[in-house]
């Protein structure tokens, strides 16, 4: 008979939950994880991965067609979407395979089910009562809906993945990373693609001349992207869907699929919030403090449903920062938190992509930090060359301690070159360190240390100024 009282309960199997279920039994912790619906949550059924498995094809595909351009290539890529569709399902189906796997080899006990939580200390489902000395809470986020006329005609991002064919008019609403992903995607995939973003510029929380430089390349693809326009109704028109918007004056366009990518809001489907007396931030997200414990002792809340940044990697963190309070072991605050230069990676997988860590230099600047910018770009790497890759890398340092507070990429390989980037922000590298360091040549890693040492024009390949 299977027991019902463990050390931890764990609800919710997304990567903040899994994660934490894993890391706590590990530690030696007995564990119950509850997930209702698929192990691995919204990224690895319905978003991260599934989202890069059609952004990798597409990239696959510009590759080809840029190498056709040079006469390299004879054949232009010719695809098959239906293919391209099957191999992101298996990809899914081994990942979420792998990480069930993970939950059974380390003793973690899954009952594929929603839990449900209204004392603290007890988790019921379906009739039963189980016990756990702590809880916590990963139970994620869901597409937000937008109140205009018409928004039944809309798609959402979990439909935008896994459409049967590419469609010829796409219009997607919301220019965030979900927005902007998508249509980057299926304009390699051949759509007409139409952005229309509320706020008057793309990513507002990011460096703006990066951001401006992201945006020109992803126009030059041929994506056109509206700022500043608002959606007022969304009508059928046939097969097709008729949008109306006004930006400097109205308009009105048609899609044969309309992508809602407005932002994703917190959910905590079972949890009974009022019962528990769990405080809520403003956005109805569940307050936690550094260790991730809410307002009720031995309740803890990770992932989407806490907000803040909605990231995988954000909710591995918090989920070891958890179980680090939980098992009271040496205490882990999320990196940045103390020194005020937030290390967590930022990645937009368009293409090009855009990666980010630490500070931009107008965050600096509003810190009252004298920060110095550095750039390096992609023109003048031998690797990048023989890739035919373009982008630009910008290094932001503080004047005064000579250390790297940030660093920002838009191009090929950006998010991978982020781990070595957010390093350097994490230990705040200086001048002298960049310049004993050795990076493999020929690598685009080279032009993270070039832009580095261009802050204080060491830069040995970067332009003259
Ligand atoms: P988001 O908050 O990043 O972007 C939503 C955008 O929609 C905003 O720019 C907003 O101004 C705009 N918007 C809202 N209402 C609108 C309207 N009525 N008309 C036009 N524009 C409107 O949210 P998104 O893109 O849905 O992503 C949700 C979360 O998922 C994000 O927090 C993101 O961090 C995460 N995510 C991360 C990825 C990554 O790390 N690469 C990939 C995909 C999602």
């Amino acid at each position: 008979m299977e027991k019902n009282r463990y050390d931890l309960i764990v609800i919710g199997g997304g990567p903040g939950g899994y994660s934490a279920a894993i890391a706590a039994a590990k530690e030696g912790l007995s564990v119950l994880l509850f997930e209702g619906g698929a192990i691995g949550g919204t990224c690895l059924n319905e978003g991260c991965i599934p989202a890069k498995y059609l952004l990798d094809k597409a990239a696959a595909l510009e590759k080809v067609r840029a190498l056709t351009d040079k006469e390299i290539f004879r054949e232009p890529g010719m695809f098959s979407f239906k293919k391209i569709q099957k191999g992101r399902e298996e990809v899914i189906k081994k990942l979420t395979g792998g990480v069930a796997y993970l939950l059974k080899a380390n003793g973690v006990r899954v009952i594929h089910s929603f839990a449900s939580l209204t004392e603290a200390g007890k988790a019921e489902c379906e009739g039963q009562v189980y016990e756990a000395e702590d809880i916590i809470i990963a139970t994620g986020s869901k597409s937000m809906s937008i109140p205009i006329p018409g928004a039944e005609y809309t798609i959402n991002s979990t439909q935008a993945l896994a459409l049967e064919r590419v469609p010829r008019r796409l219009v997607i609403i919301g220019g965030g990373v979900i927005g902007m992903e998508l249509a980057s995607a299926y304009c390699s995939y051949g759509s007409e693609v139409t952005v229309l973003e509320a706020m008057p510029e793309l990513f507002p929380a990011e460096d703006e001349r990066m951001i401006a430089y992201l945006k020109k390349e992803l126009v030059k693809r041929g994506i056109r992207i509206c700022t500043g326009c608002k959606v007022k109704v969304i009508e059928k028109a046939g097969q097709s869907r008729r949008v109306f918007f006004e930006g400097e004056k109205p308009e009105e366009l048609y899609g044969d699929t309309v992508i809602l990518a407005a932002g994703r809001k917190a959910v905590y489907q079972g949890i009974d919030v009022k019962k528990l007396g769990l405080a809520l931030t403003g956005k109805k997200e569940i307050r936690v403090d550094e260790h991730m414990q809410t307002s009720v002792p031995h309740i803890y809340a990770i992932g989407d449903a806490i907000g803040g940044y909605q990231l995988a990697h954000a909710a591995y963190a918090e989920g070891e920062a958890a179980i680090a309070h939980i098992v009271g072991k040496e205490e882990m605050p999320l990196p940045g938190k103390r020194s005020g230069v937030p290390v967590m990676p930022r990645c937009i997988y368009t293409m090009p992509p855009y990666g980010a860590t630490g500070l931009t230099l107008s965050e600096a600047e509003d810190k009252g930090i004298d920060a110095v910018r550095g750039e390096f770009s992609y023109s003048g790497n031998g690797m990048a060359l023989a890739e035919g890759a373009t982008g630009l890398v910008q290094v932001v340092m503080d004047r005064e301690s000579e250390r790297t507070i940030g660093v920002q990429i838009v191009g090929e390989g950006a998010p991978e070159l982020l781990a070595f980037a957010a390093l350097s922000v994490k230990e705040g590298m200086t001048v002298k360190e960049w310049q004993r360091l050795i990076v493999a040549h020929p690598s685009l890693s080279e032009m993270i240390k070039e832009a580095a040492l261009d802050c204080f024009g060491k830069s040995v390949h970067g332009a003259v100024r």
